[in-house]
């Protein structure tokens, strides 16, 4: 076993895997109304190539975790057969996956029994007309049966994503909140990254993790816990615990020094970052007989390239080609 380690000694062993950029919301952070040109499907990866490639990461790269992402993943068909497939890679990894939550109710427990671990769920209000000119759809409560099942089933800890907007959603926080302690889900507040496809973010309106907090102390009582290590929530005690609720401050306090992250998207490129500029190609090698150890290198060489950050407060930075819907949360 050969770790991932880059040339700041980085290791990588959390796999984020996009299985679909599809989706069935269109969060104004994210997508345009209109939707993407999707991936076309000769060109995403088959199952068996997810499979492959996971294997490769897990048996001879040092990956104990993989998150499956989108677009939505719940879109992927056969989703719960593939599970069974990465449950049953050895060492065994951890597996949880990142979604919307729309047909979770449905699916939680056939996803649990196949062995994913966990949850996240992104939920950014409480407000029914917030949520569908947000979303730009009205399915509030299939997210919230959704987490619901989730919690049932037993994906937990069921943690829940919030990204807030300025003049949007940002006064729904203390009210998420609430709601998340009551139902024993974990929330944590994403500052908004420049990652949406019409390129309509700015750092001036964005709410930062310093407004947040001081949104939330005002009906709550915060105490920081030590350390983040490679987690990038602060995480908070809330009224004294055991409750607890994380800020990712992903723009105004990066964490990409202590990053242990690595993505493919969902035709087959590794991507270093959520903001890299190259990509790998691993459906090539993946396609044309390559060897396991050959595409291994290939992910050796794509991690030893990683930049130091994201650089987004650098003059020079420039948005990823790709939206969040086509790279994987
Ligand atoms: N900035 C921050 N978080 C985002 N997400 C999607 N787009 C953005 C963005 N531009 C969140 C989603 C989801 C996770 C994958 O990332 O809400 O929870
Ligand atoms: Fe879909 Fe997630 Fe993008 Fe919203 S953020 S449109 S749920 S992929």
């Amino acid at each position: 076993m050969t770790p991932l380690v880059d040339g700041f000694g980085r290791v990588h062993t959390d796999l984020r895997i996009s299985l679909t950029d599809k989706c069935n919301l269109r969060c104004t952070y994210c997508m345009p109304a209109e939707g993407l040109d999707w991936i076309p499907s000769p060109e995403l990866l088959s199952d068996d190539e997810i499979v492959r490639v996971a294997g490769i990461g897990v048996e001879r790269l040092g990956i104990t975790h993989i998150r499956l992402t989108g677009g939505e993943p719940l879109l992927r068909r056969g989703l719960v057969d593939l599970v069974g497939r990465l449950a049953a890679l050895s060492p065994r990894p951890q597996l949880a996956m990142t979604t919307n939550g729309i047909g979770l109710a449905r699916m939680a427990q056939p996803l649990r029994d196949a062995g994913l671990d966990r949850v996240n769920v992104s939920l950014d209000t409480l407000n029914r007309a917030t949520f569908a000119g947000l979303a730009r759809r009205d399915r509030l409560q299939d997210v919230l049966d959704g987490l619901a099942a989730a919690h049932a089933a037993g994906l937990t800890p069921v943690k829940v994503n919030a990204v807030l907007m300025r003049g949007v959603n940002d006064a729904d926080a203390p009210e998420l909140l609430d709601f998340c302690l009551a139902a024993g889900y974990e929330l944590r507040f994403i500052e908004q990254m420049p990652l949406d496809a019409q390129h309509g973010w700015d750092r001036k309106v964005m709410v930062t993790a310093e407004e947040i907090i001081e949104r939330l102390t005002t009906s709550h009582r915060l105490t920081p816990l030590a350390g983040r290590g490679s987690a990038p929530a602060e995480t908070y005690l809330v009224d004294d615990g055991p409750a607890k609720v994380g800020i990712i401050a992903s723009v105004s306090k990066p964490f990409c020094g202590s990053c242990d992250r690595v993505r493919i998207t969902a035709d087959g490129q590794l991507r270093n970052c959520l903001f890299a500029r190259e990509e790998s190609d691993l459906r090539a090698p993946l396609r044309n007989g390559a060897g396991d150890s050959e595409i291994a290198v290939r992910w050796q060489a794509a991690i030893a390239g990683k930049r130091a950050g994201h650089g987004i407060d650098d003059p020079t930075f420039l948005q990823p080609d790709r939206p969040m819907s086509a790279i994987g949360g």
